[in-house]
């Protein structure tokens, strides 16, 4: 079947079959066949056509603040852990206004944006997850096993790399992040706070300056000897509070730590690996000491310090799997 098939296949299996689907308890492909007076199944070119044009006419019609680029869209999204921050700004009657652009990657691109209402504004990180061919070439194999994923029609579209299914799975990796961010935050660990998330885009506290700037990674900072143990000393307490949690980074690096104000933060946490669930869990543990450990060797922390056998040893006590 050509992909374009099998995308009006998917879309139109959603528009409203979800439903159906789940009171009928069966997983066929059968709302199209069902289609009756009521269906909500597969619409005709002309149904499709008047909605497009009502989709063009809600964008058109400025439904958008004169102030900013969209409404807030923390009513519609999965919001983040309570207690909620002072700083967070929770009315639906706030407005996004997007400043600037903080990073691309291949796998995501990192936007500043501002939520204001009244007097009040608070700065956020938009990560928004791509969804084209080349992403997680990286974080694919491997980080999946031990997780659960039920079989259906998503599961094919994945599997078949339709312009949905990659949509599917960028979405796949912002609700995991979001997952391993909220529970971080709320054991303690020094995260972002996971503002929201919607689709696949996450907005997150901006770590950085009043003024927009973004902390640096902790790759480019070049600590003296005192604050490099300190830094030590704050990621072996990181890498402890995600051990009792039983898990580990899974892509740990000095590109995937933040520094602001003397403080590491760790980003990037889509793959976050269950040191139990996933059978490979301990040699992603082992893969994530030895990486950062080889950052702080290279910037002179004295090995008996940063020995990565002895914390790696620690970790999977703490996690008790020693
Ligand atoms: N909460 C945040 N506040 C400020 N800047 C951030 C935040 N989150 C991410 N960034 C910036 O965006 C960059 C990319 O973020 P992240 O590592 O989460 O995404 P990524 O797509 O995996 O990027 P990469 O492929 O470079 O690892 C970070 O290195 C950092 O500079
Ligand atoms: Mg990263």
């Amino acid at each position: 079947m050509r992909e374009h098939d099998l995308f009006e296949r998917y879309e139109s299996a959603f528009d409203g079959a979800d439903d159906t689907m789940r009171r009928k308890g069966k997983r066929t492909n059968r709302i199209a066949d069902d289609a009756g007076p009521t269906r909500r199944g597969r619409m005709t070119e002309e149904e499709k056509l008047r909605v497009s044009r009502l989709r063009e006419d809600q964008l058109s019609t400025a439904d958008t603040p004169e102030d900013g680029d969209r409404w807030s869209t923390w009513g519609d999204a999965d919001q983040g852990p309570k207690p909620h921050p002072d700083w967070l700004i929770t009315e639906l009657a706030a407005v996004d206004r997007e400043l600037g652009i903080v990073k691309t990657g291949k796998e995501a691109d990192v936007f500043l944006l501002e939520r204001a209402i009244g007097e009040r504004s608070t700065l956020l990180a938009a990560k928004r997850y791509r969804s084209n061919d080349h992403r997680m070439f990286h974080r694919d194999a491997g980080y999946l096993e031990g997780r659960r994923m039920k079989k259906s029609r998503e599961t094919r579209a994945i599997a078949n790399r339709t312009a949905f299914g990659r949509n599917l799975i960028a979405e796949q990796w912002a609700v995991a992040e979001f997952a391993a961010l909220s529970q971080l935050w709320q054991i303690g660990a020094p995260v972002p706070y996971p503002v929201q998330r919607s689709g696949t885009e996450l907005l997150l506290e901006f770590i950085g300056d009043a003024d927009g700037t973004a902390a640096p990674r902790l790759a480019q900072a070049r600590p003296d000897e005192d604050e490099l143990l300190d830094l030590w000393r704050q990621l072996v307490a990181t890498l402890m509070t995600l051990a009792e949690a039983g898990i580990t980074h899974g892509d740990l690096s000095a590109y995937n730590l933040m520094v602001h104000d003397g403080r590491l933060v760790m980003i990037d946490l889509p793959q976050v690996v269950d040191l139990v669930a996933n059978p490979r869990g301990p040699e992603f543990l082992d893969r994530d000491v030895r990486n950062i450990c080889g950052w702080f060797a290279s910037r002179g922390l004295p090995h008996e310090i940063g020995d990565p056998s002895a914390l790696v040893a620690t970790l999977l006590d703490v996690a008790g799997m020693a």
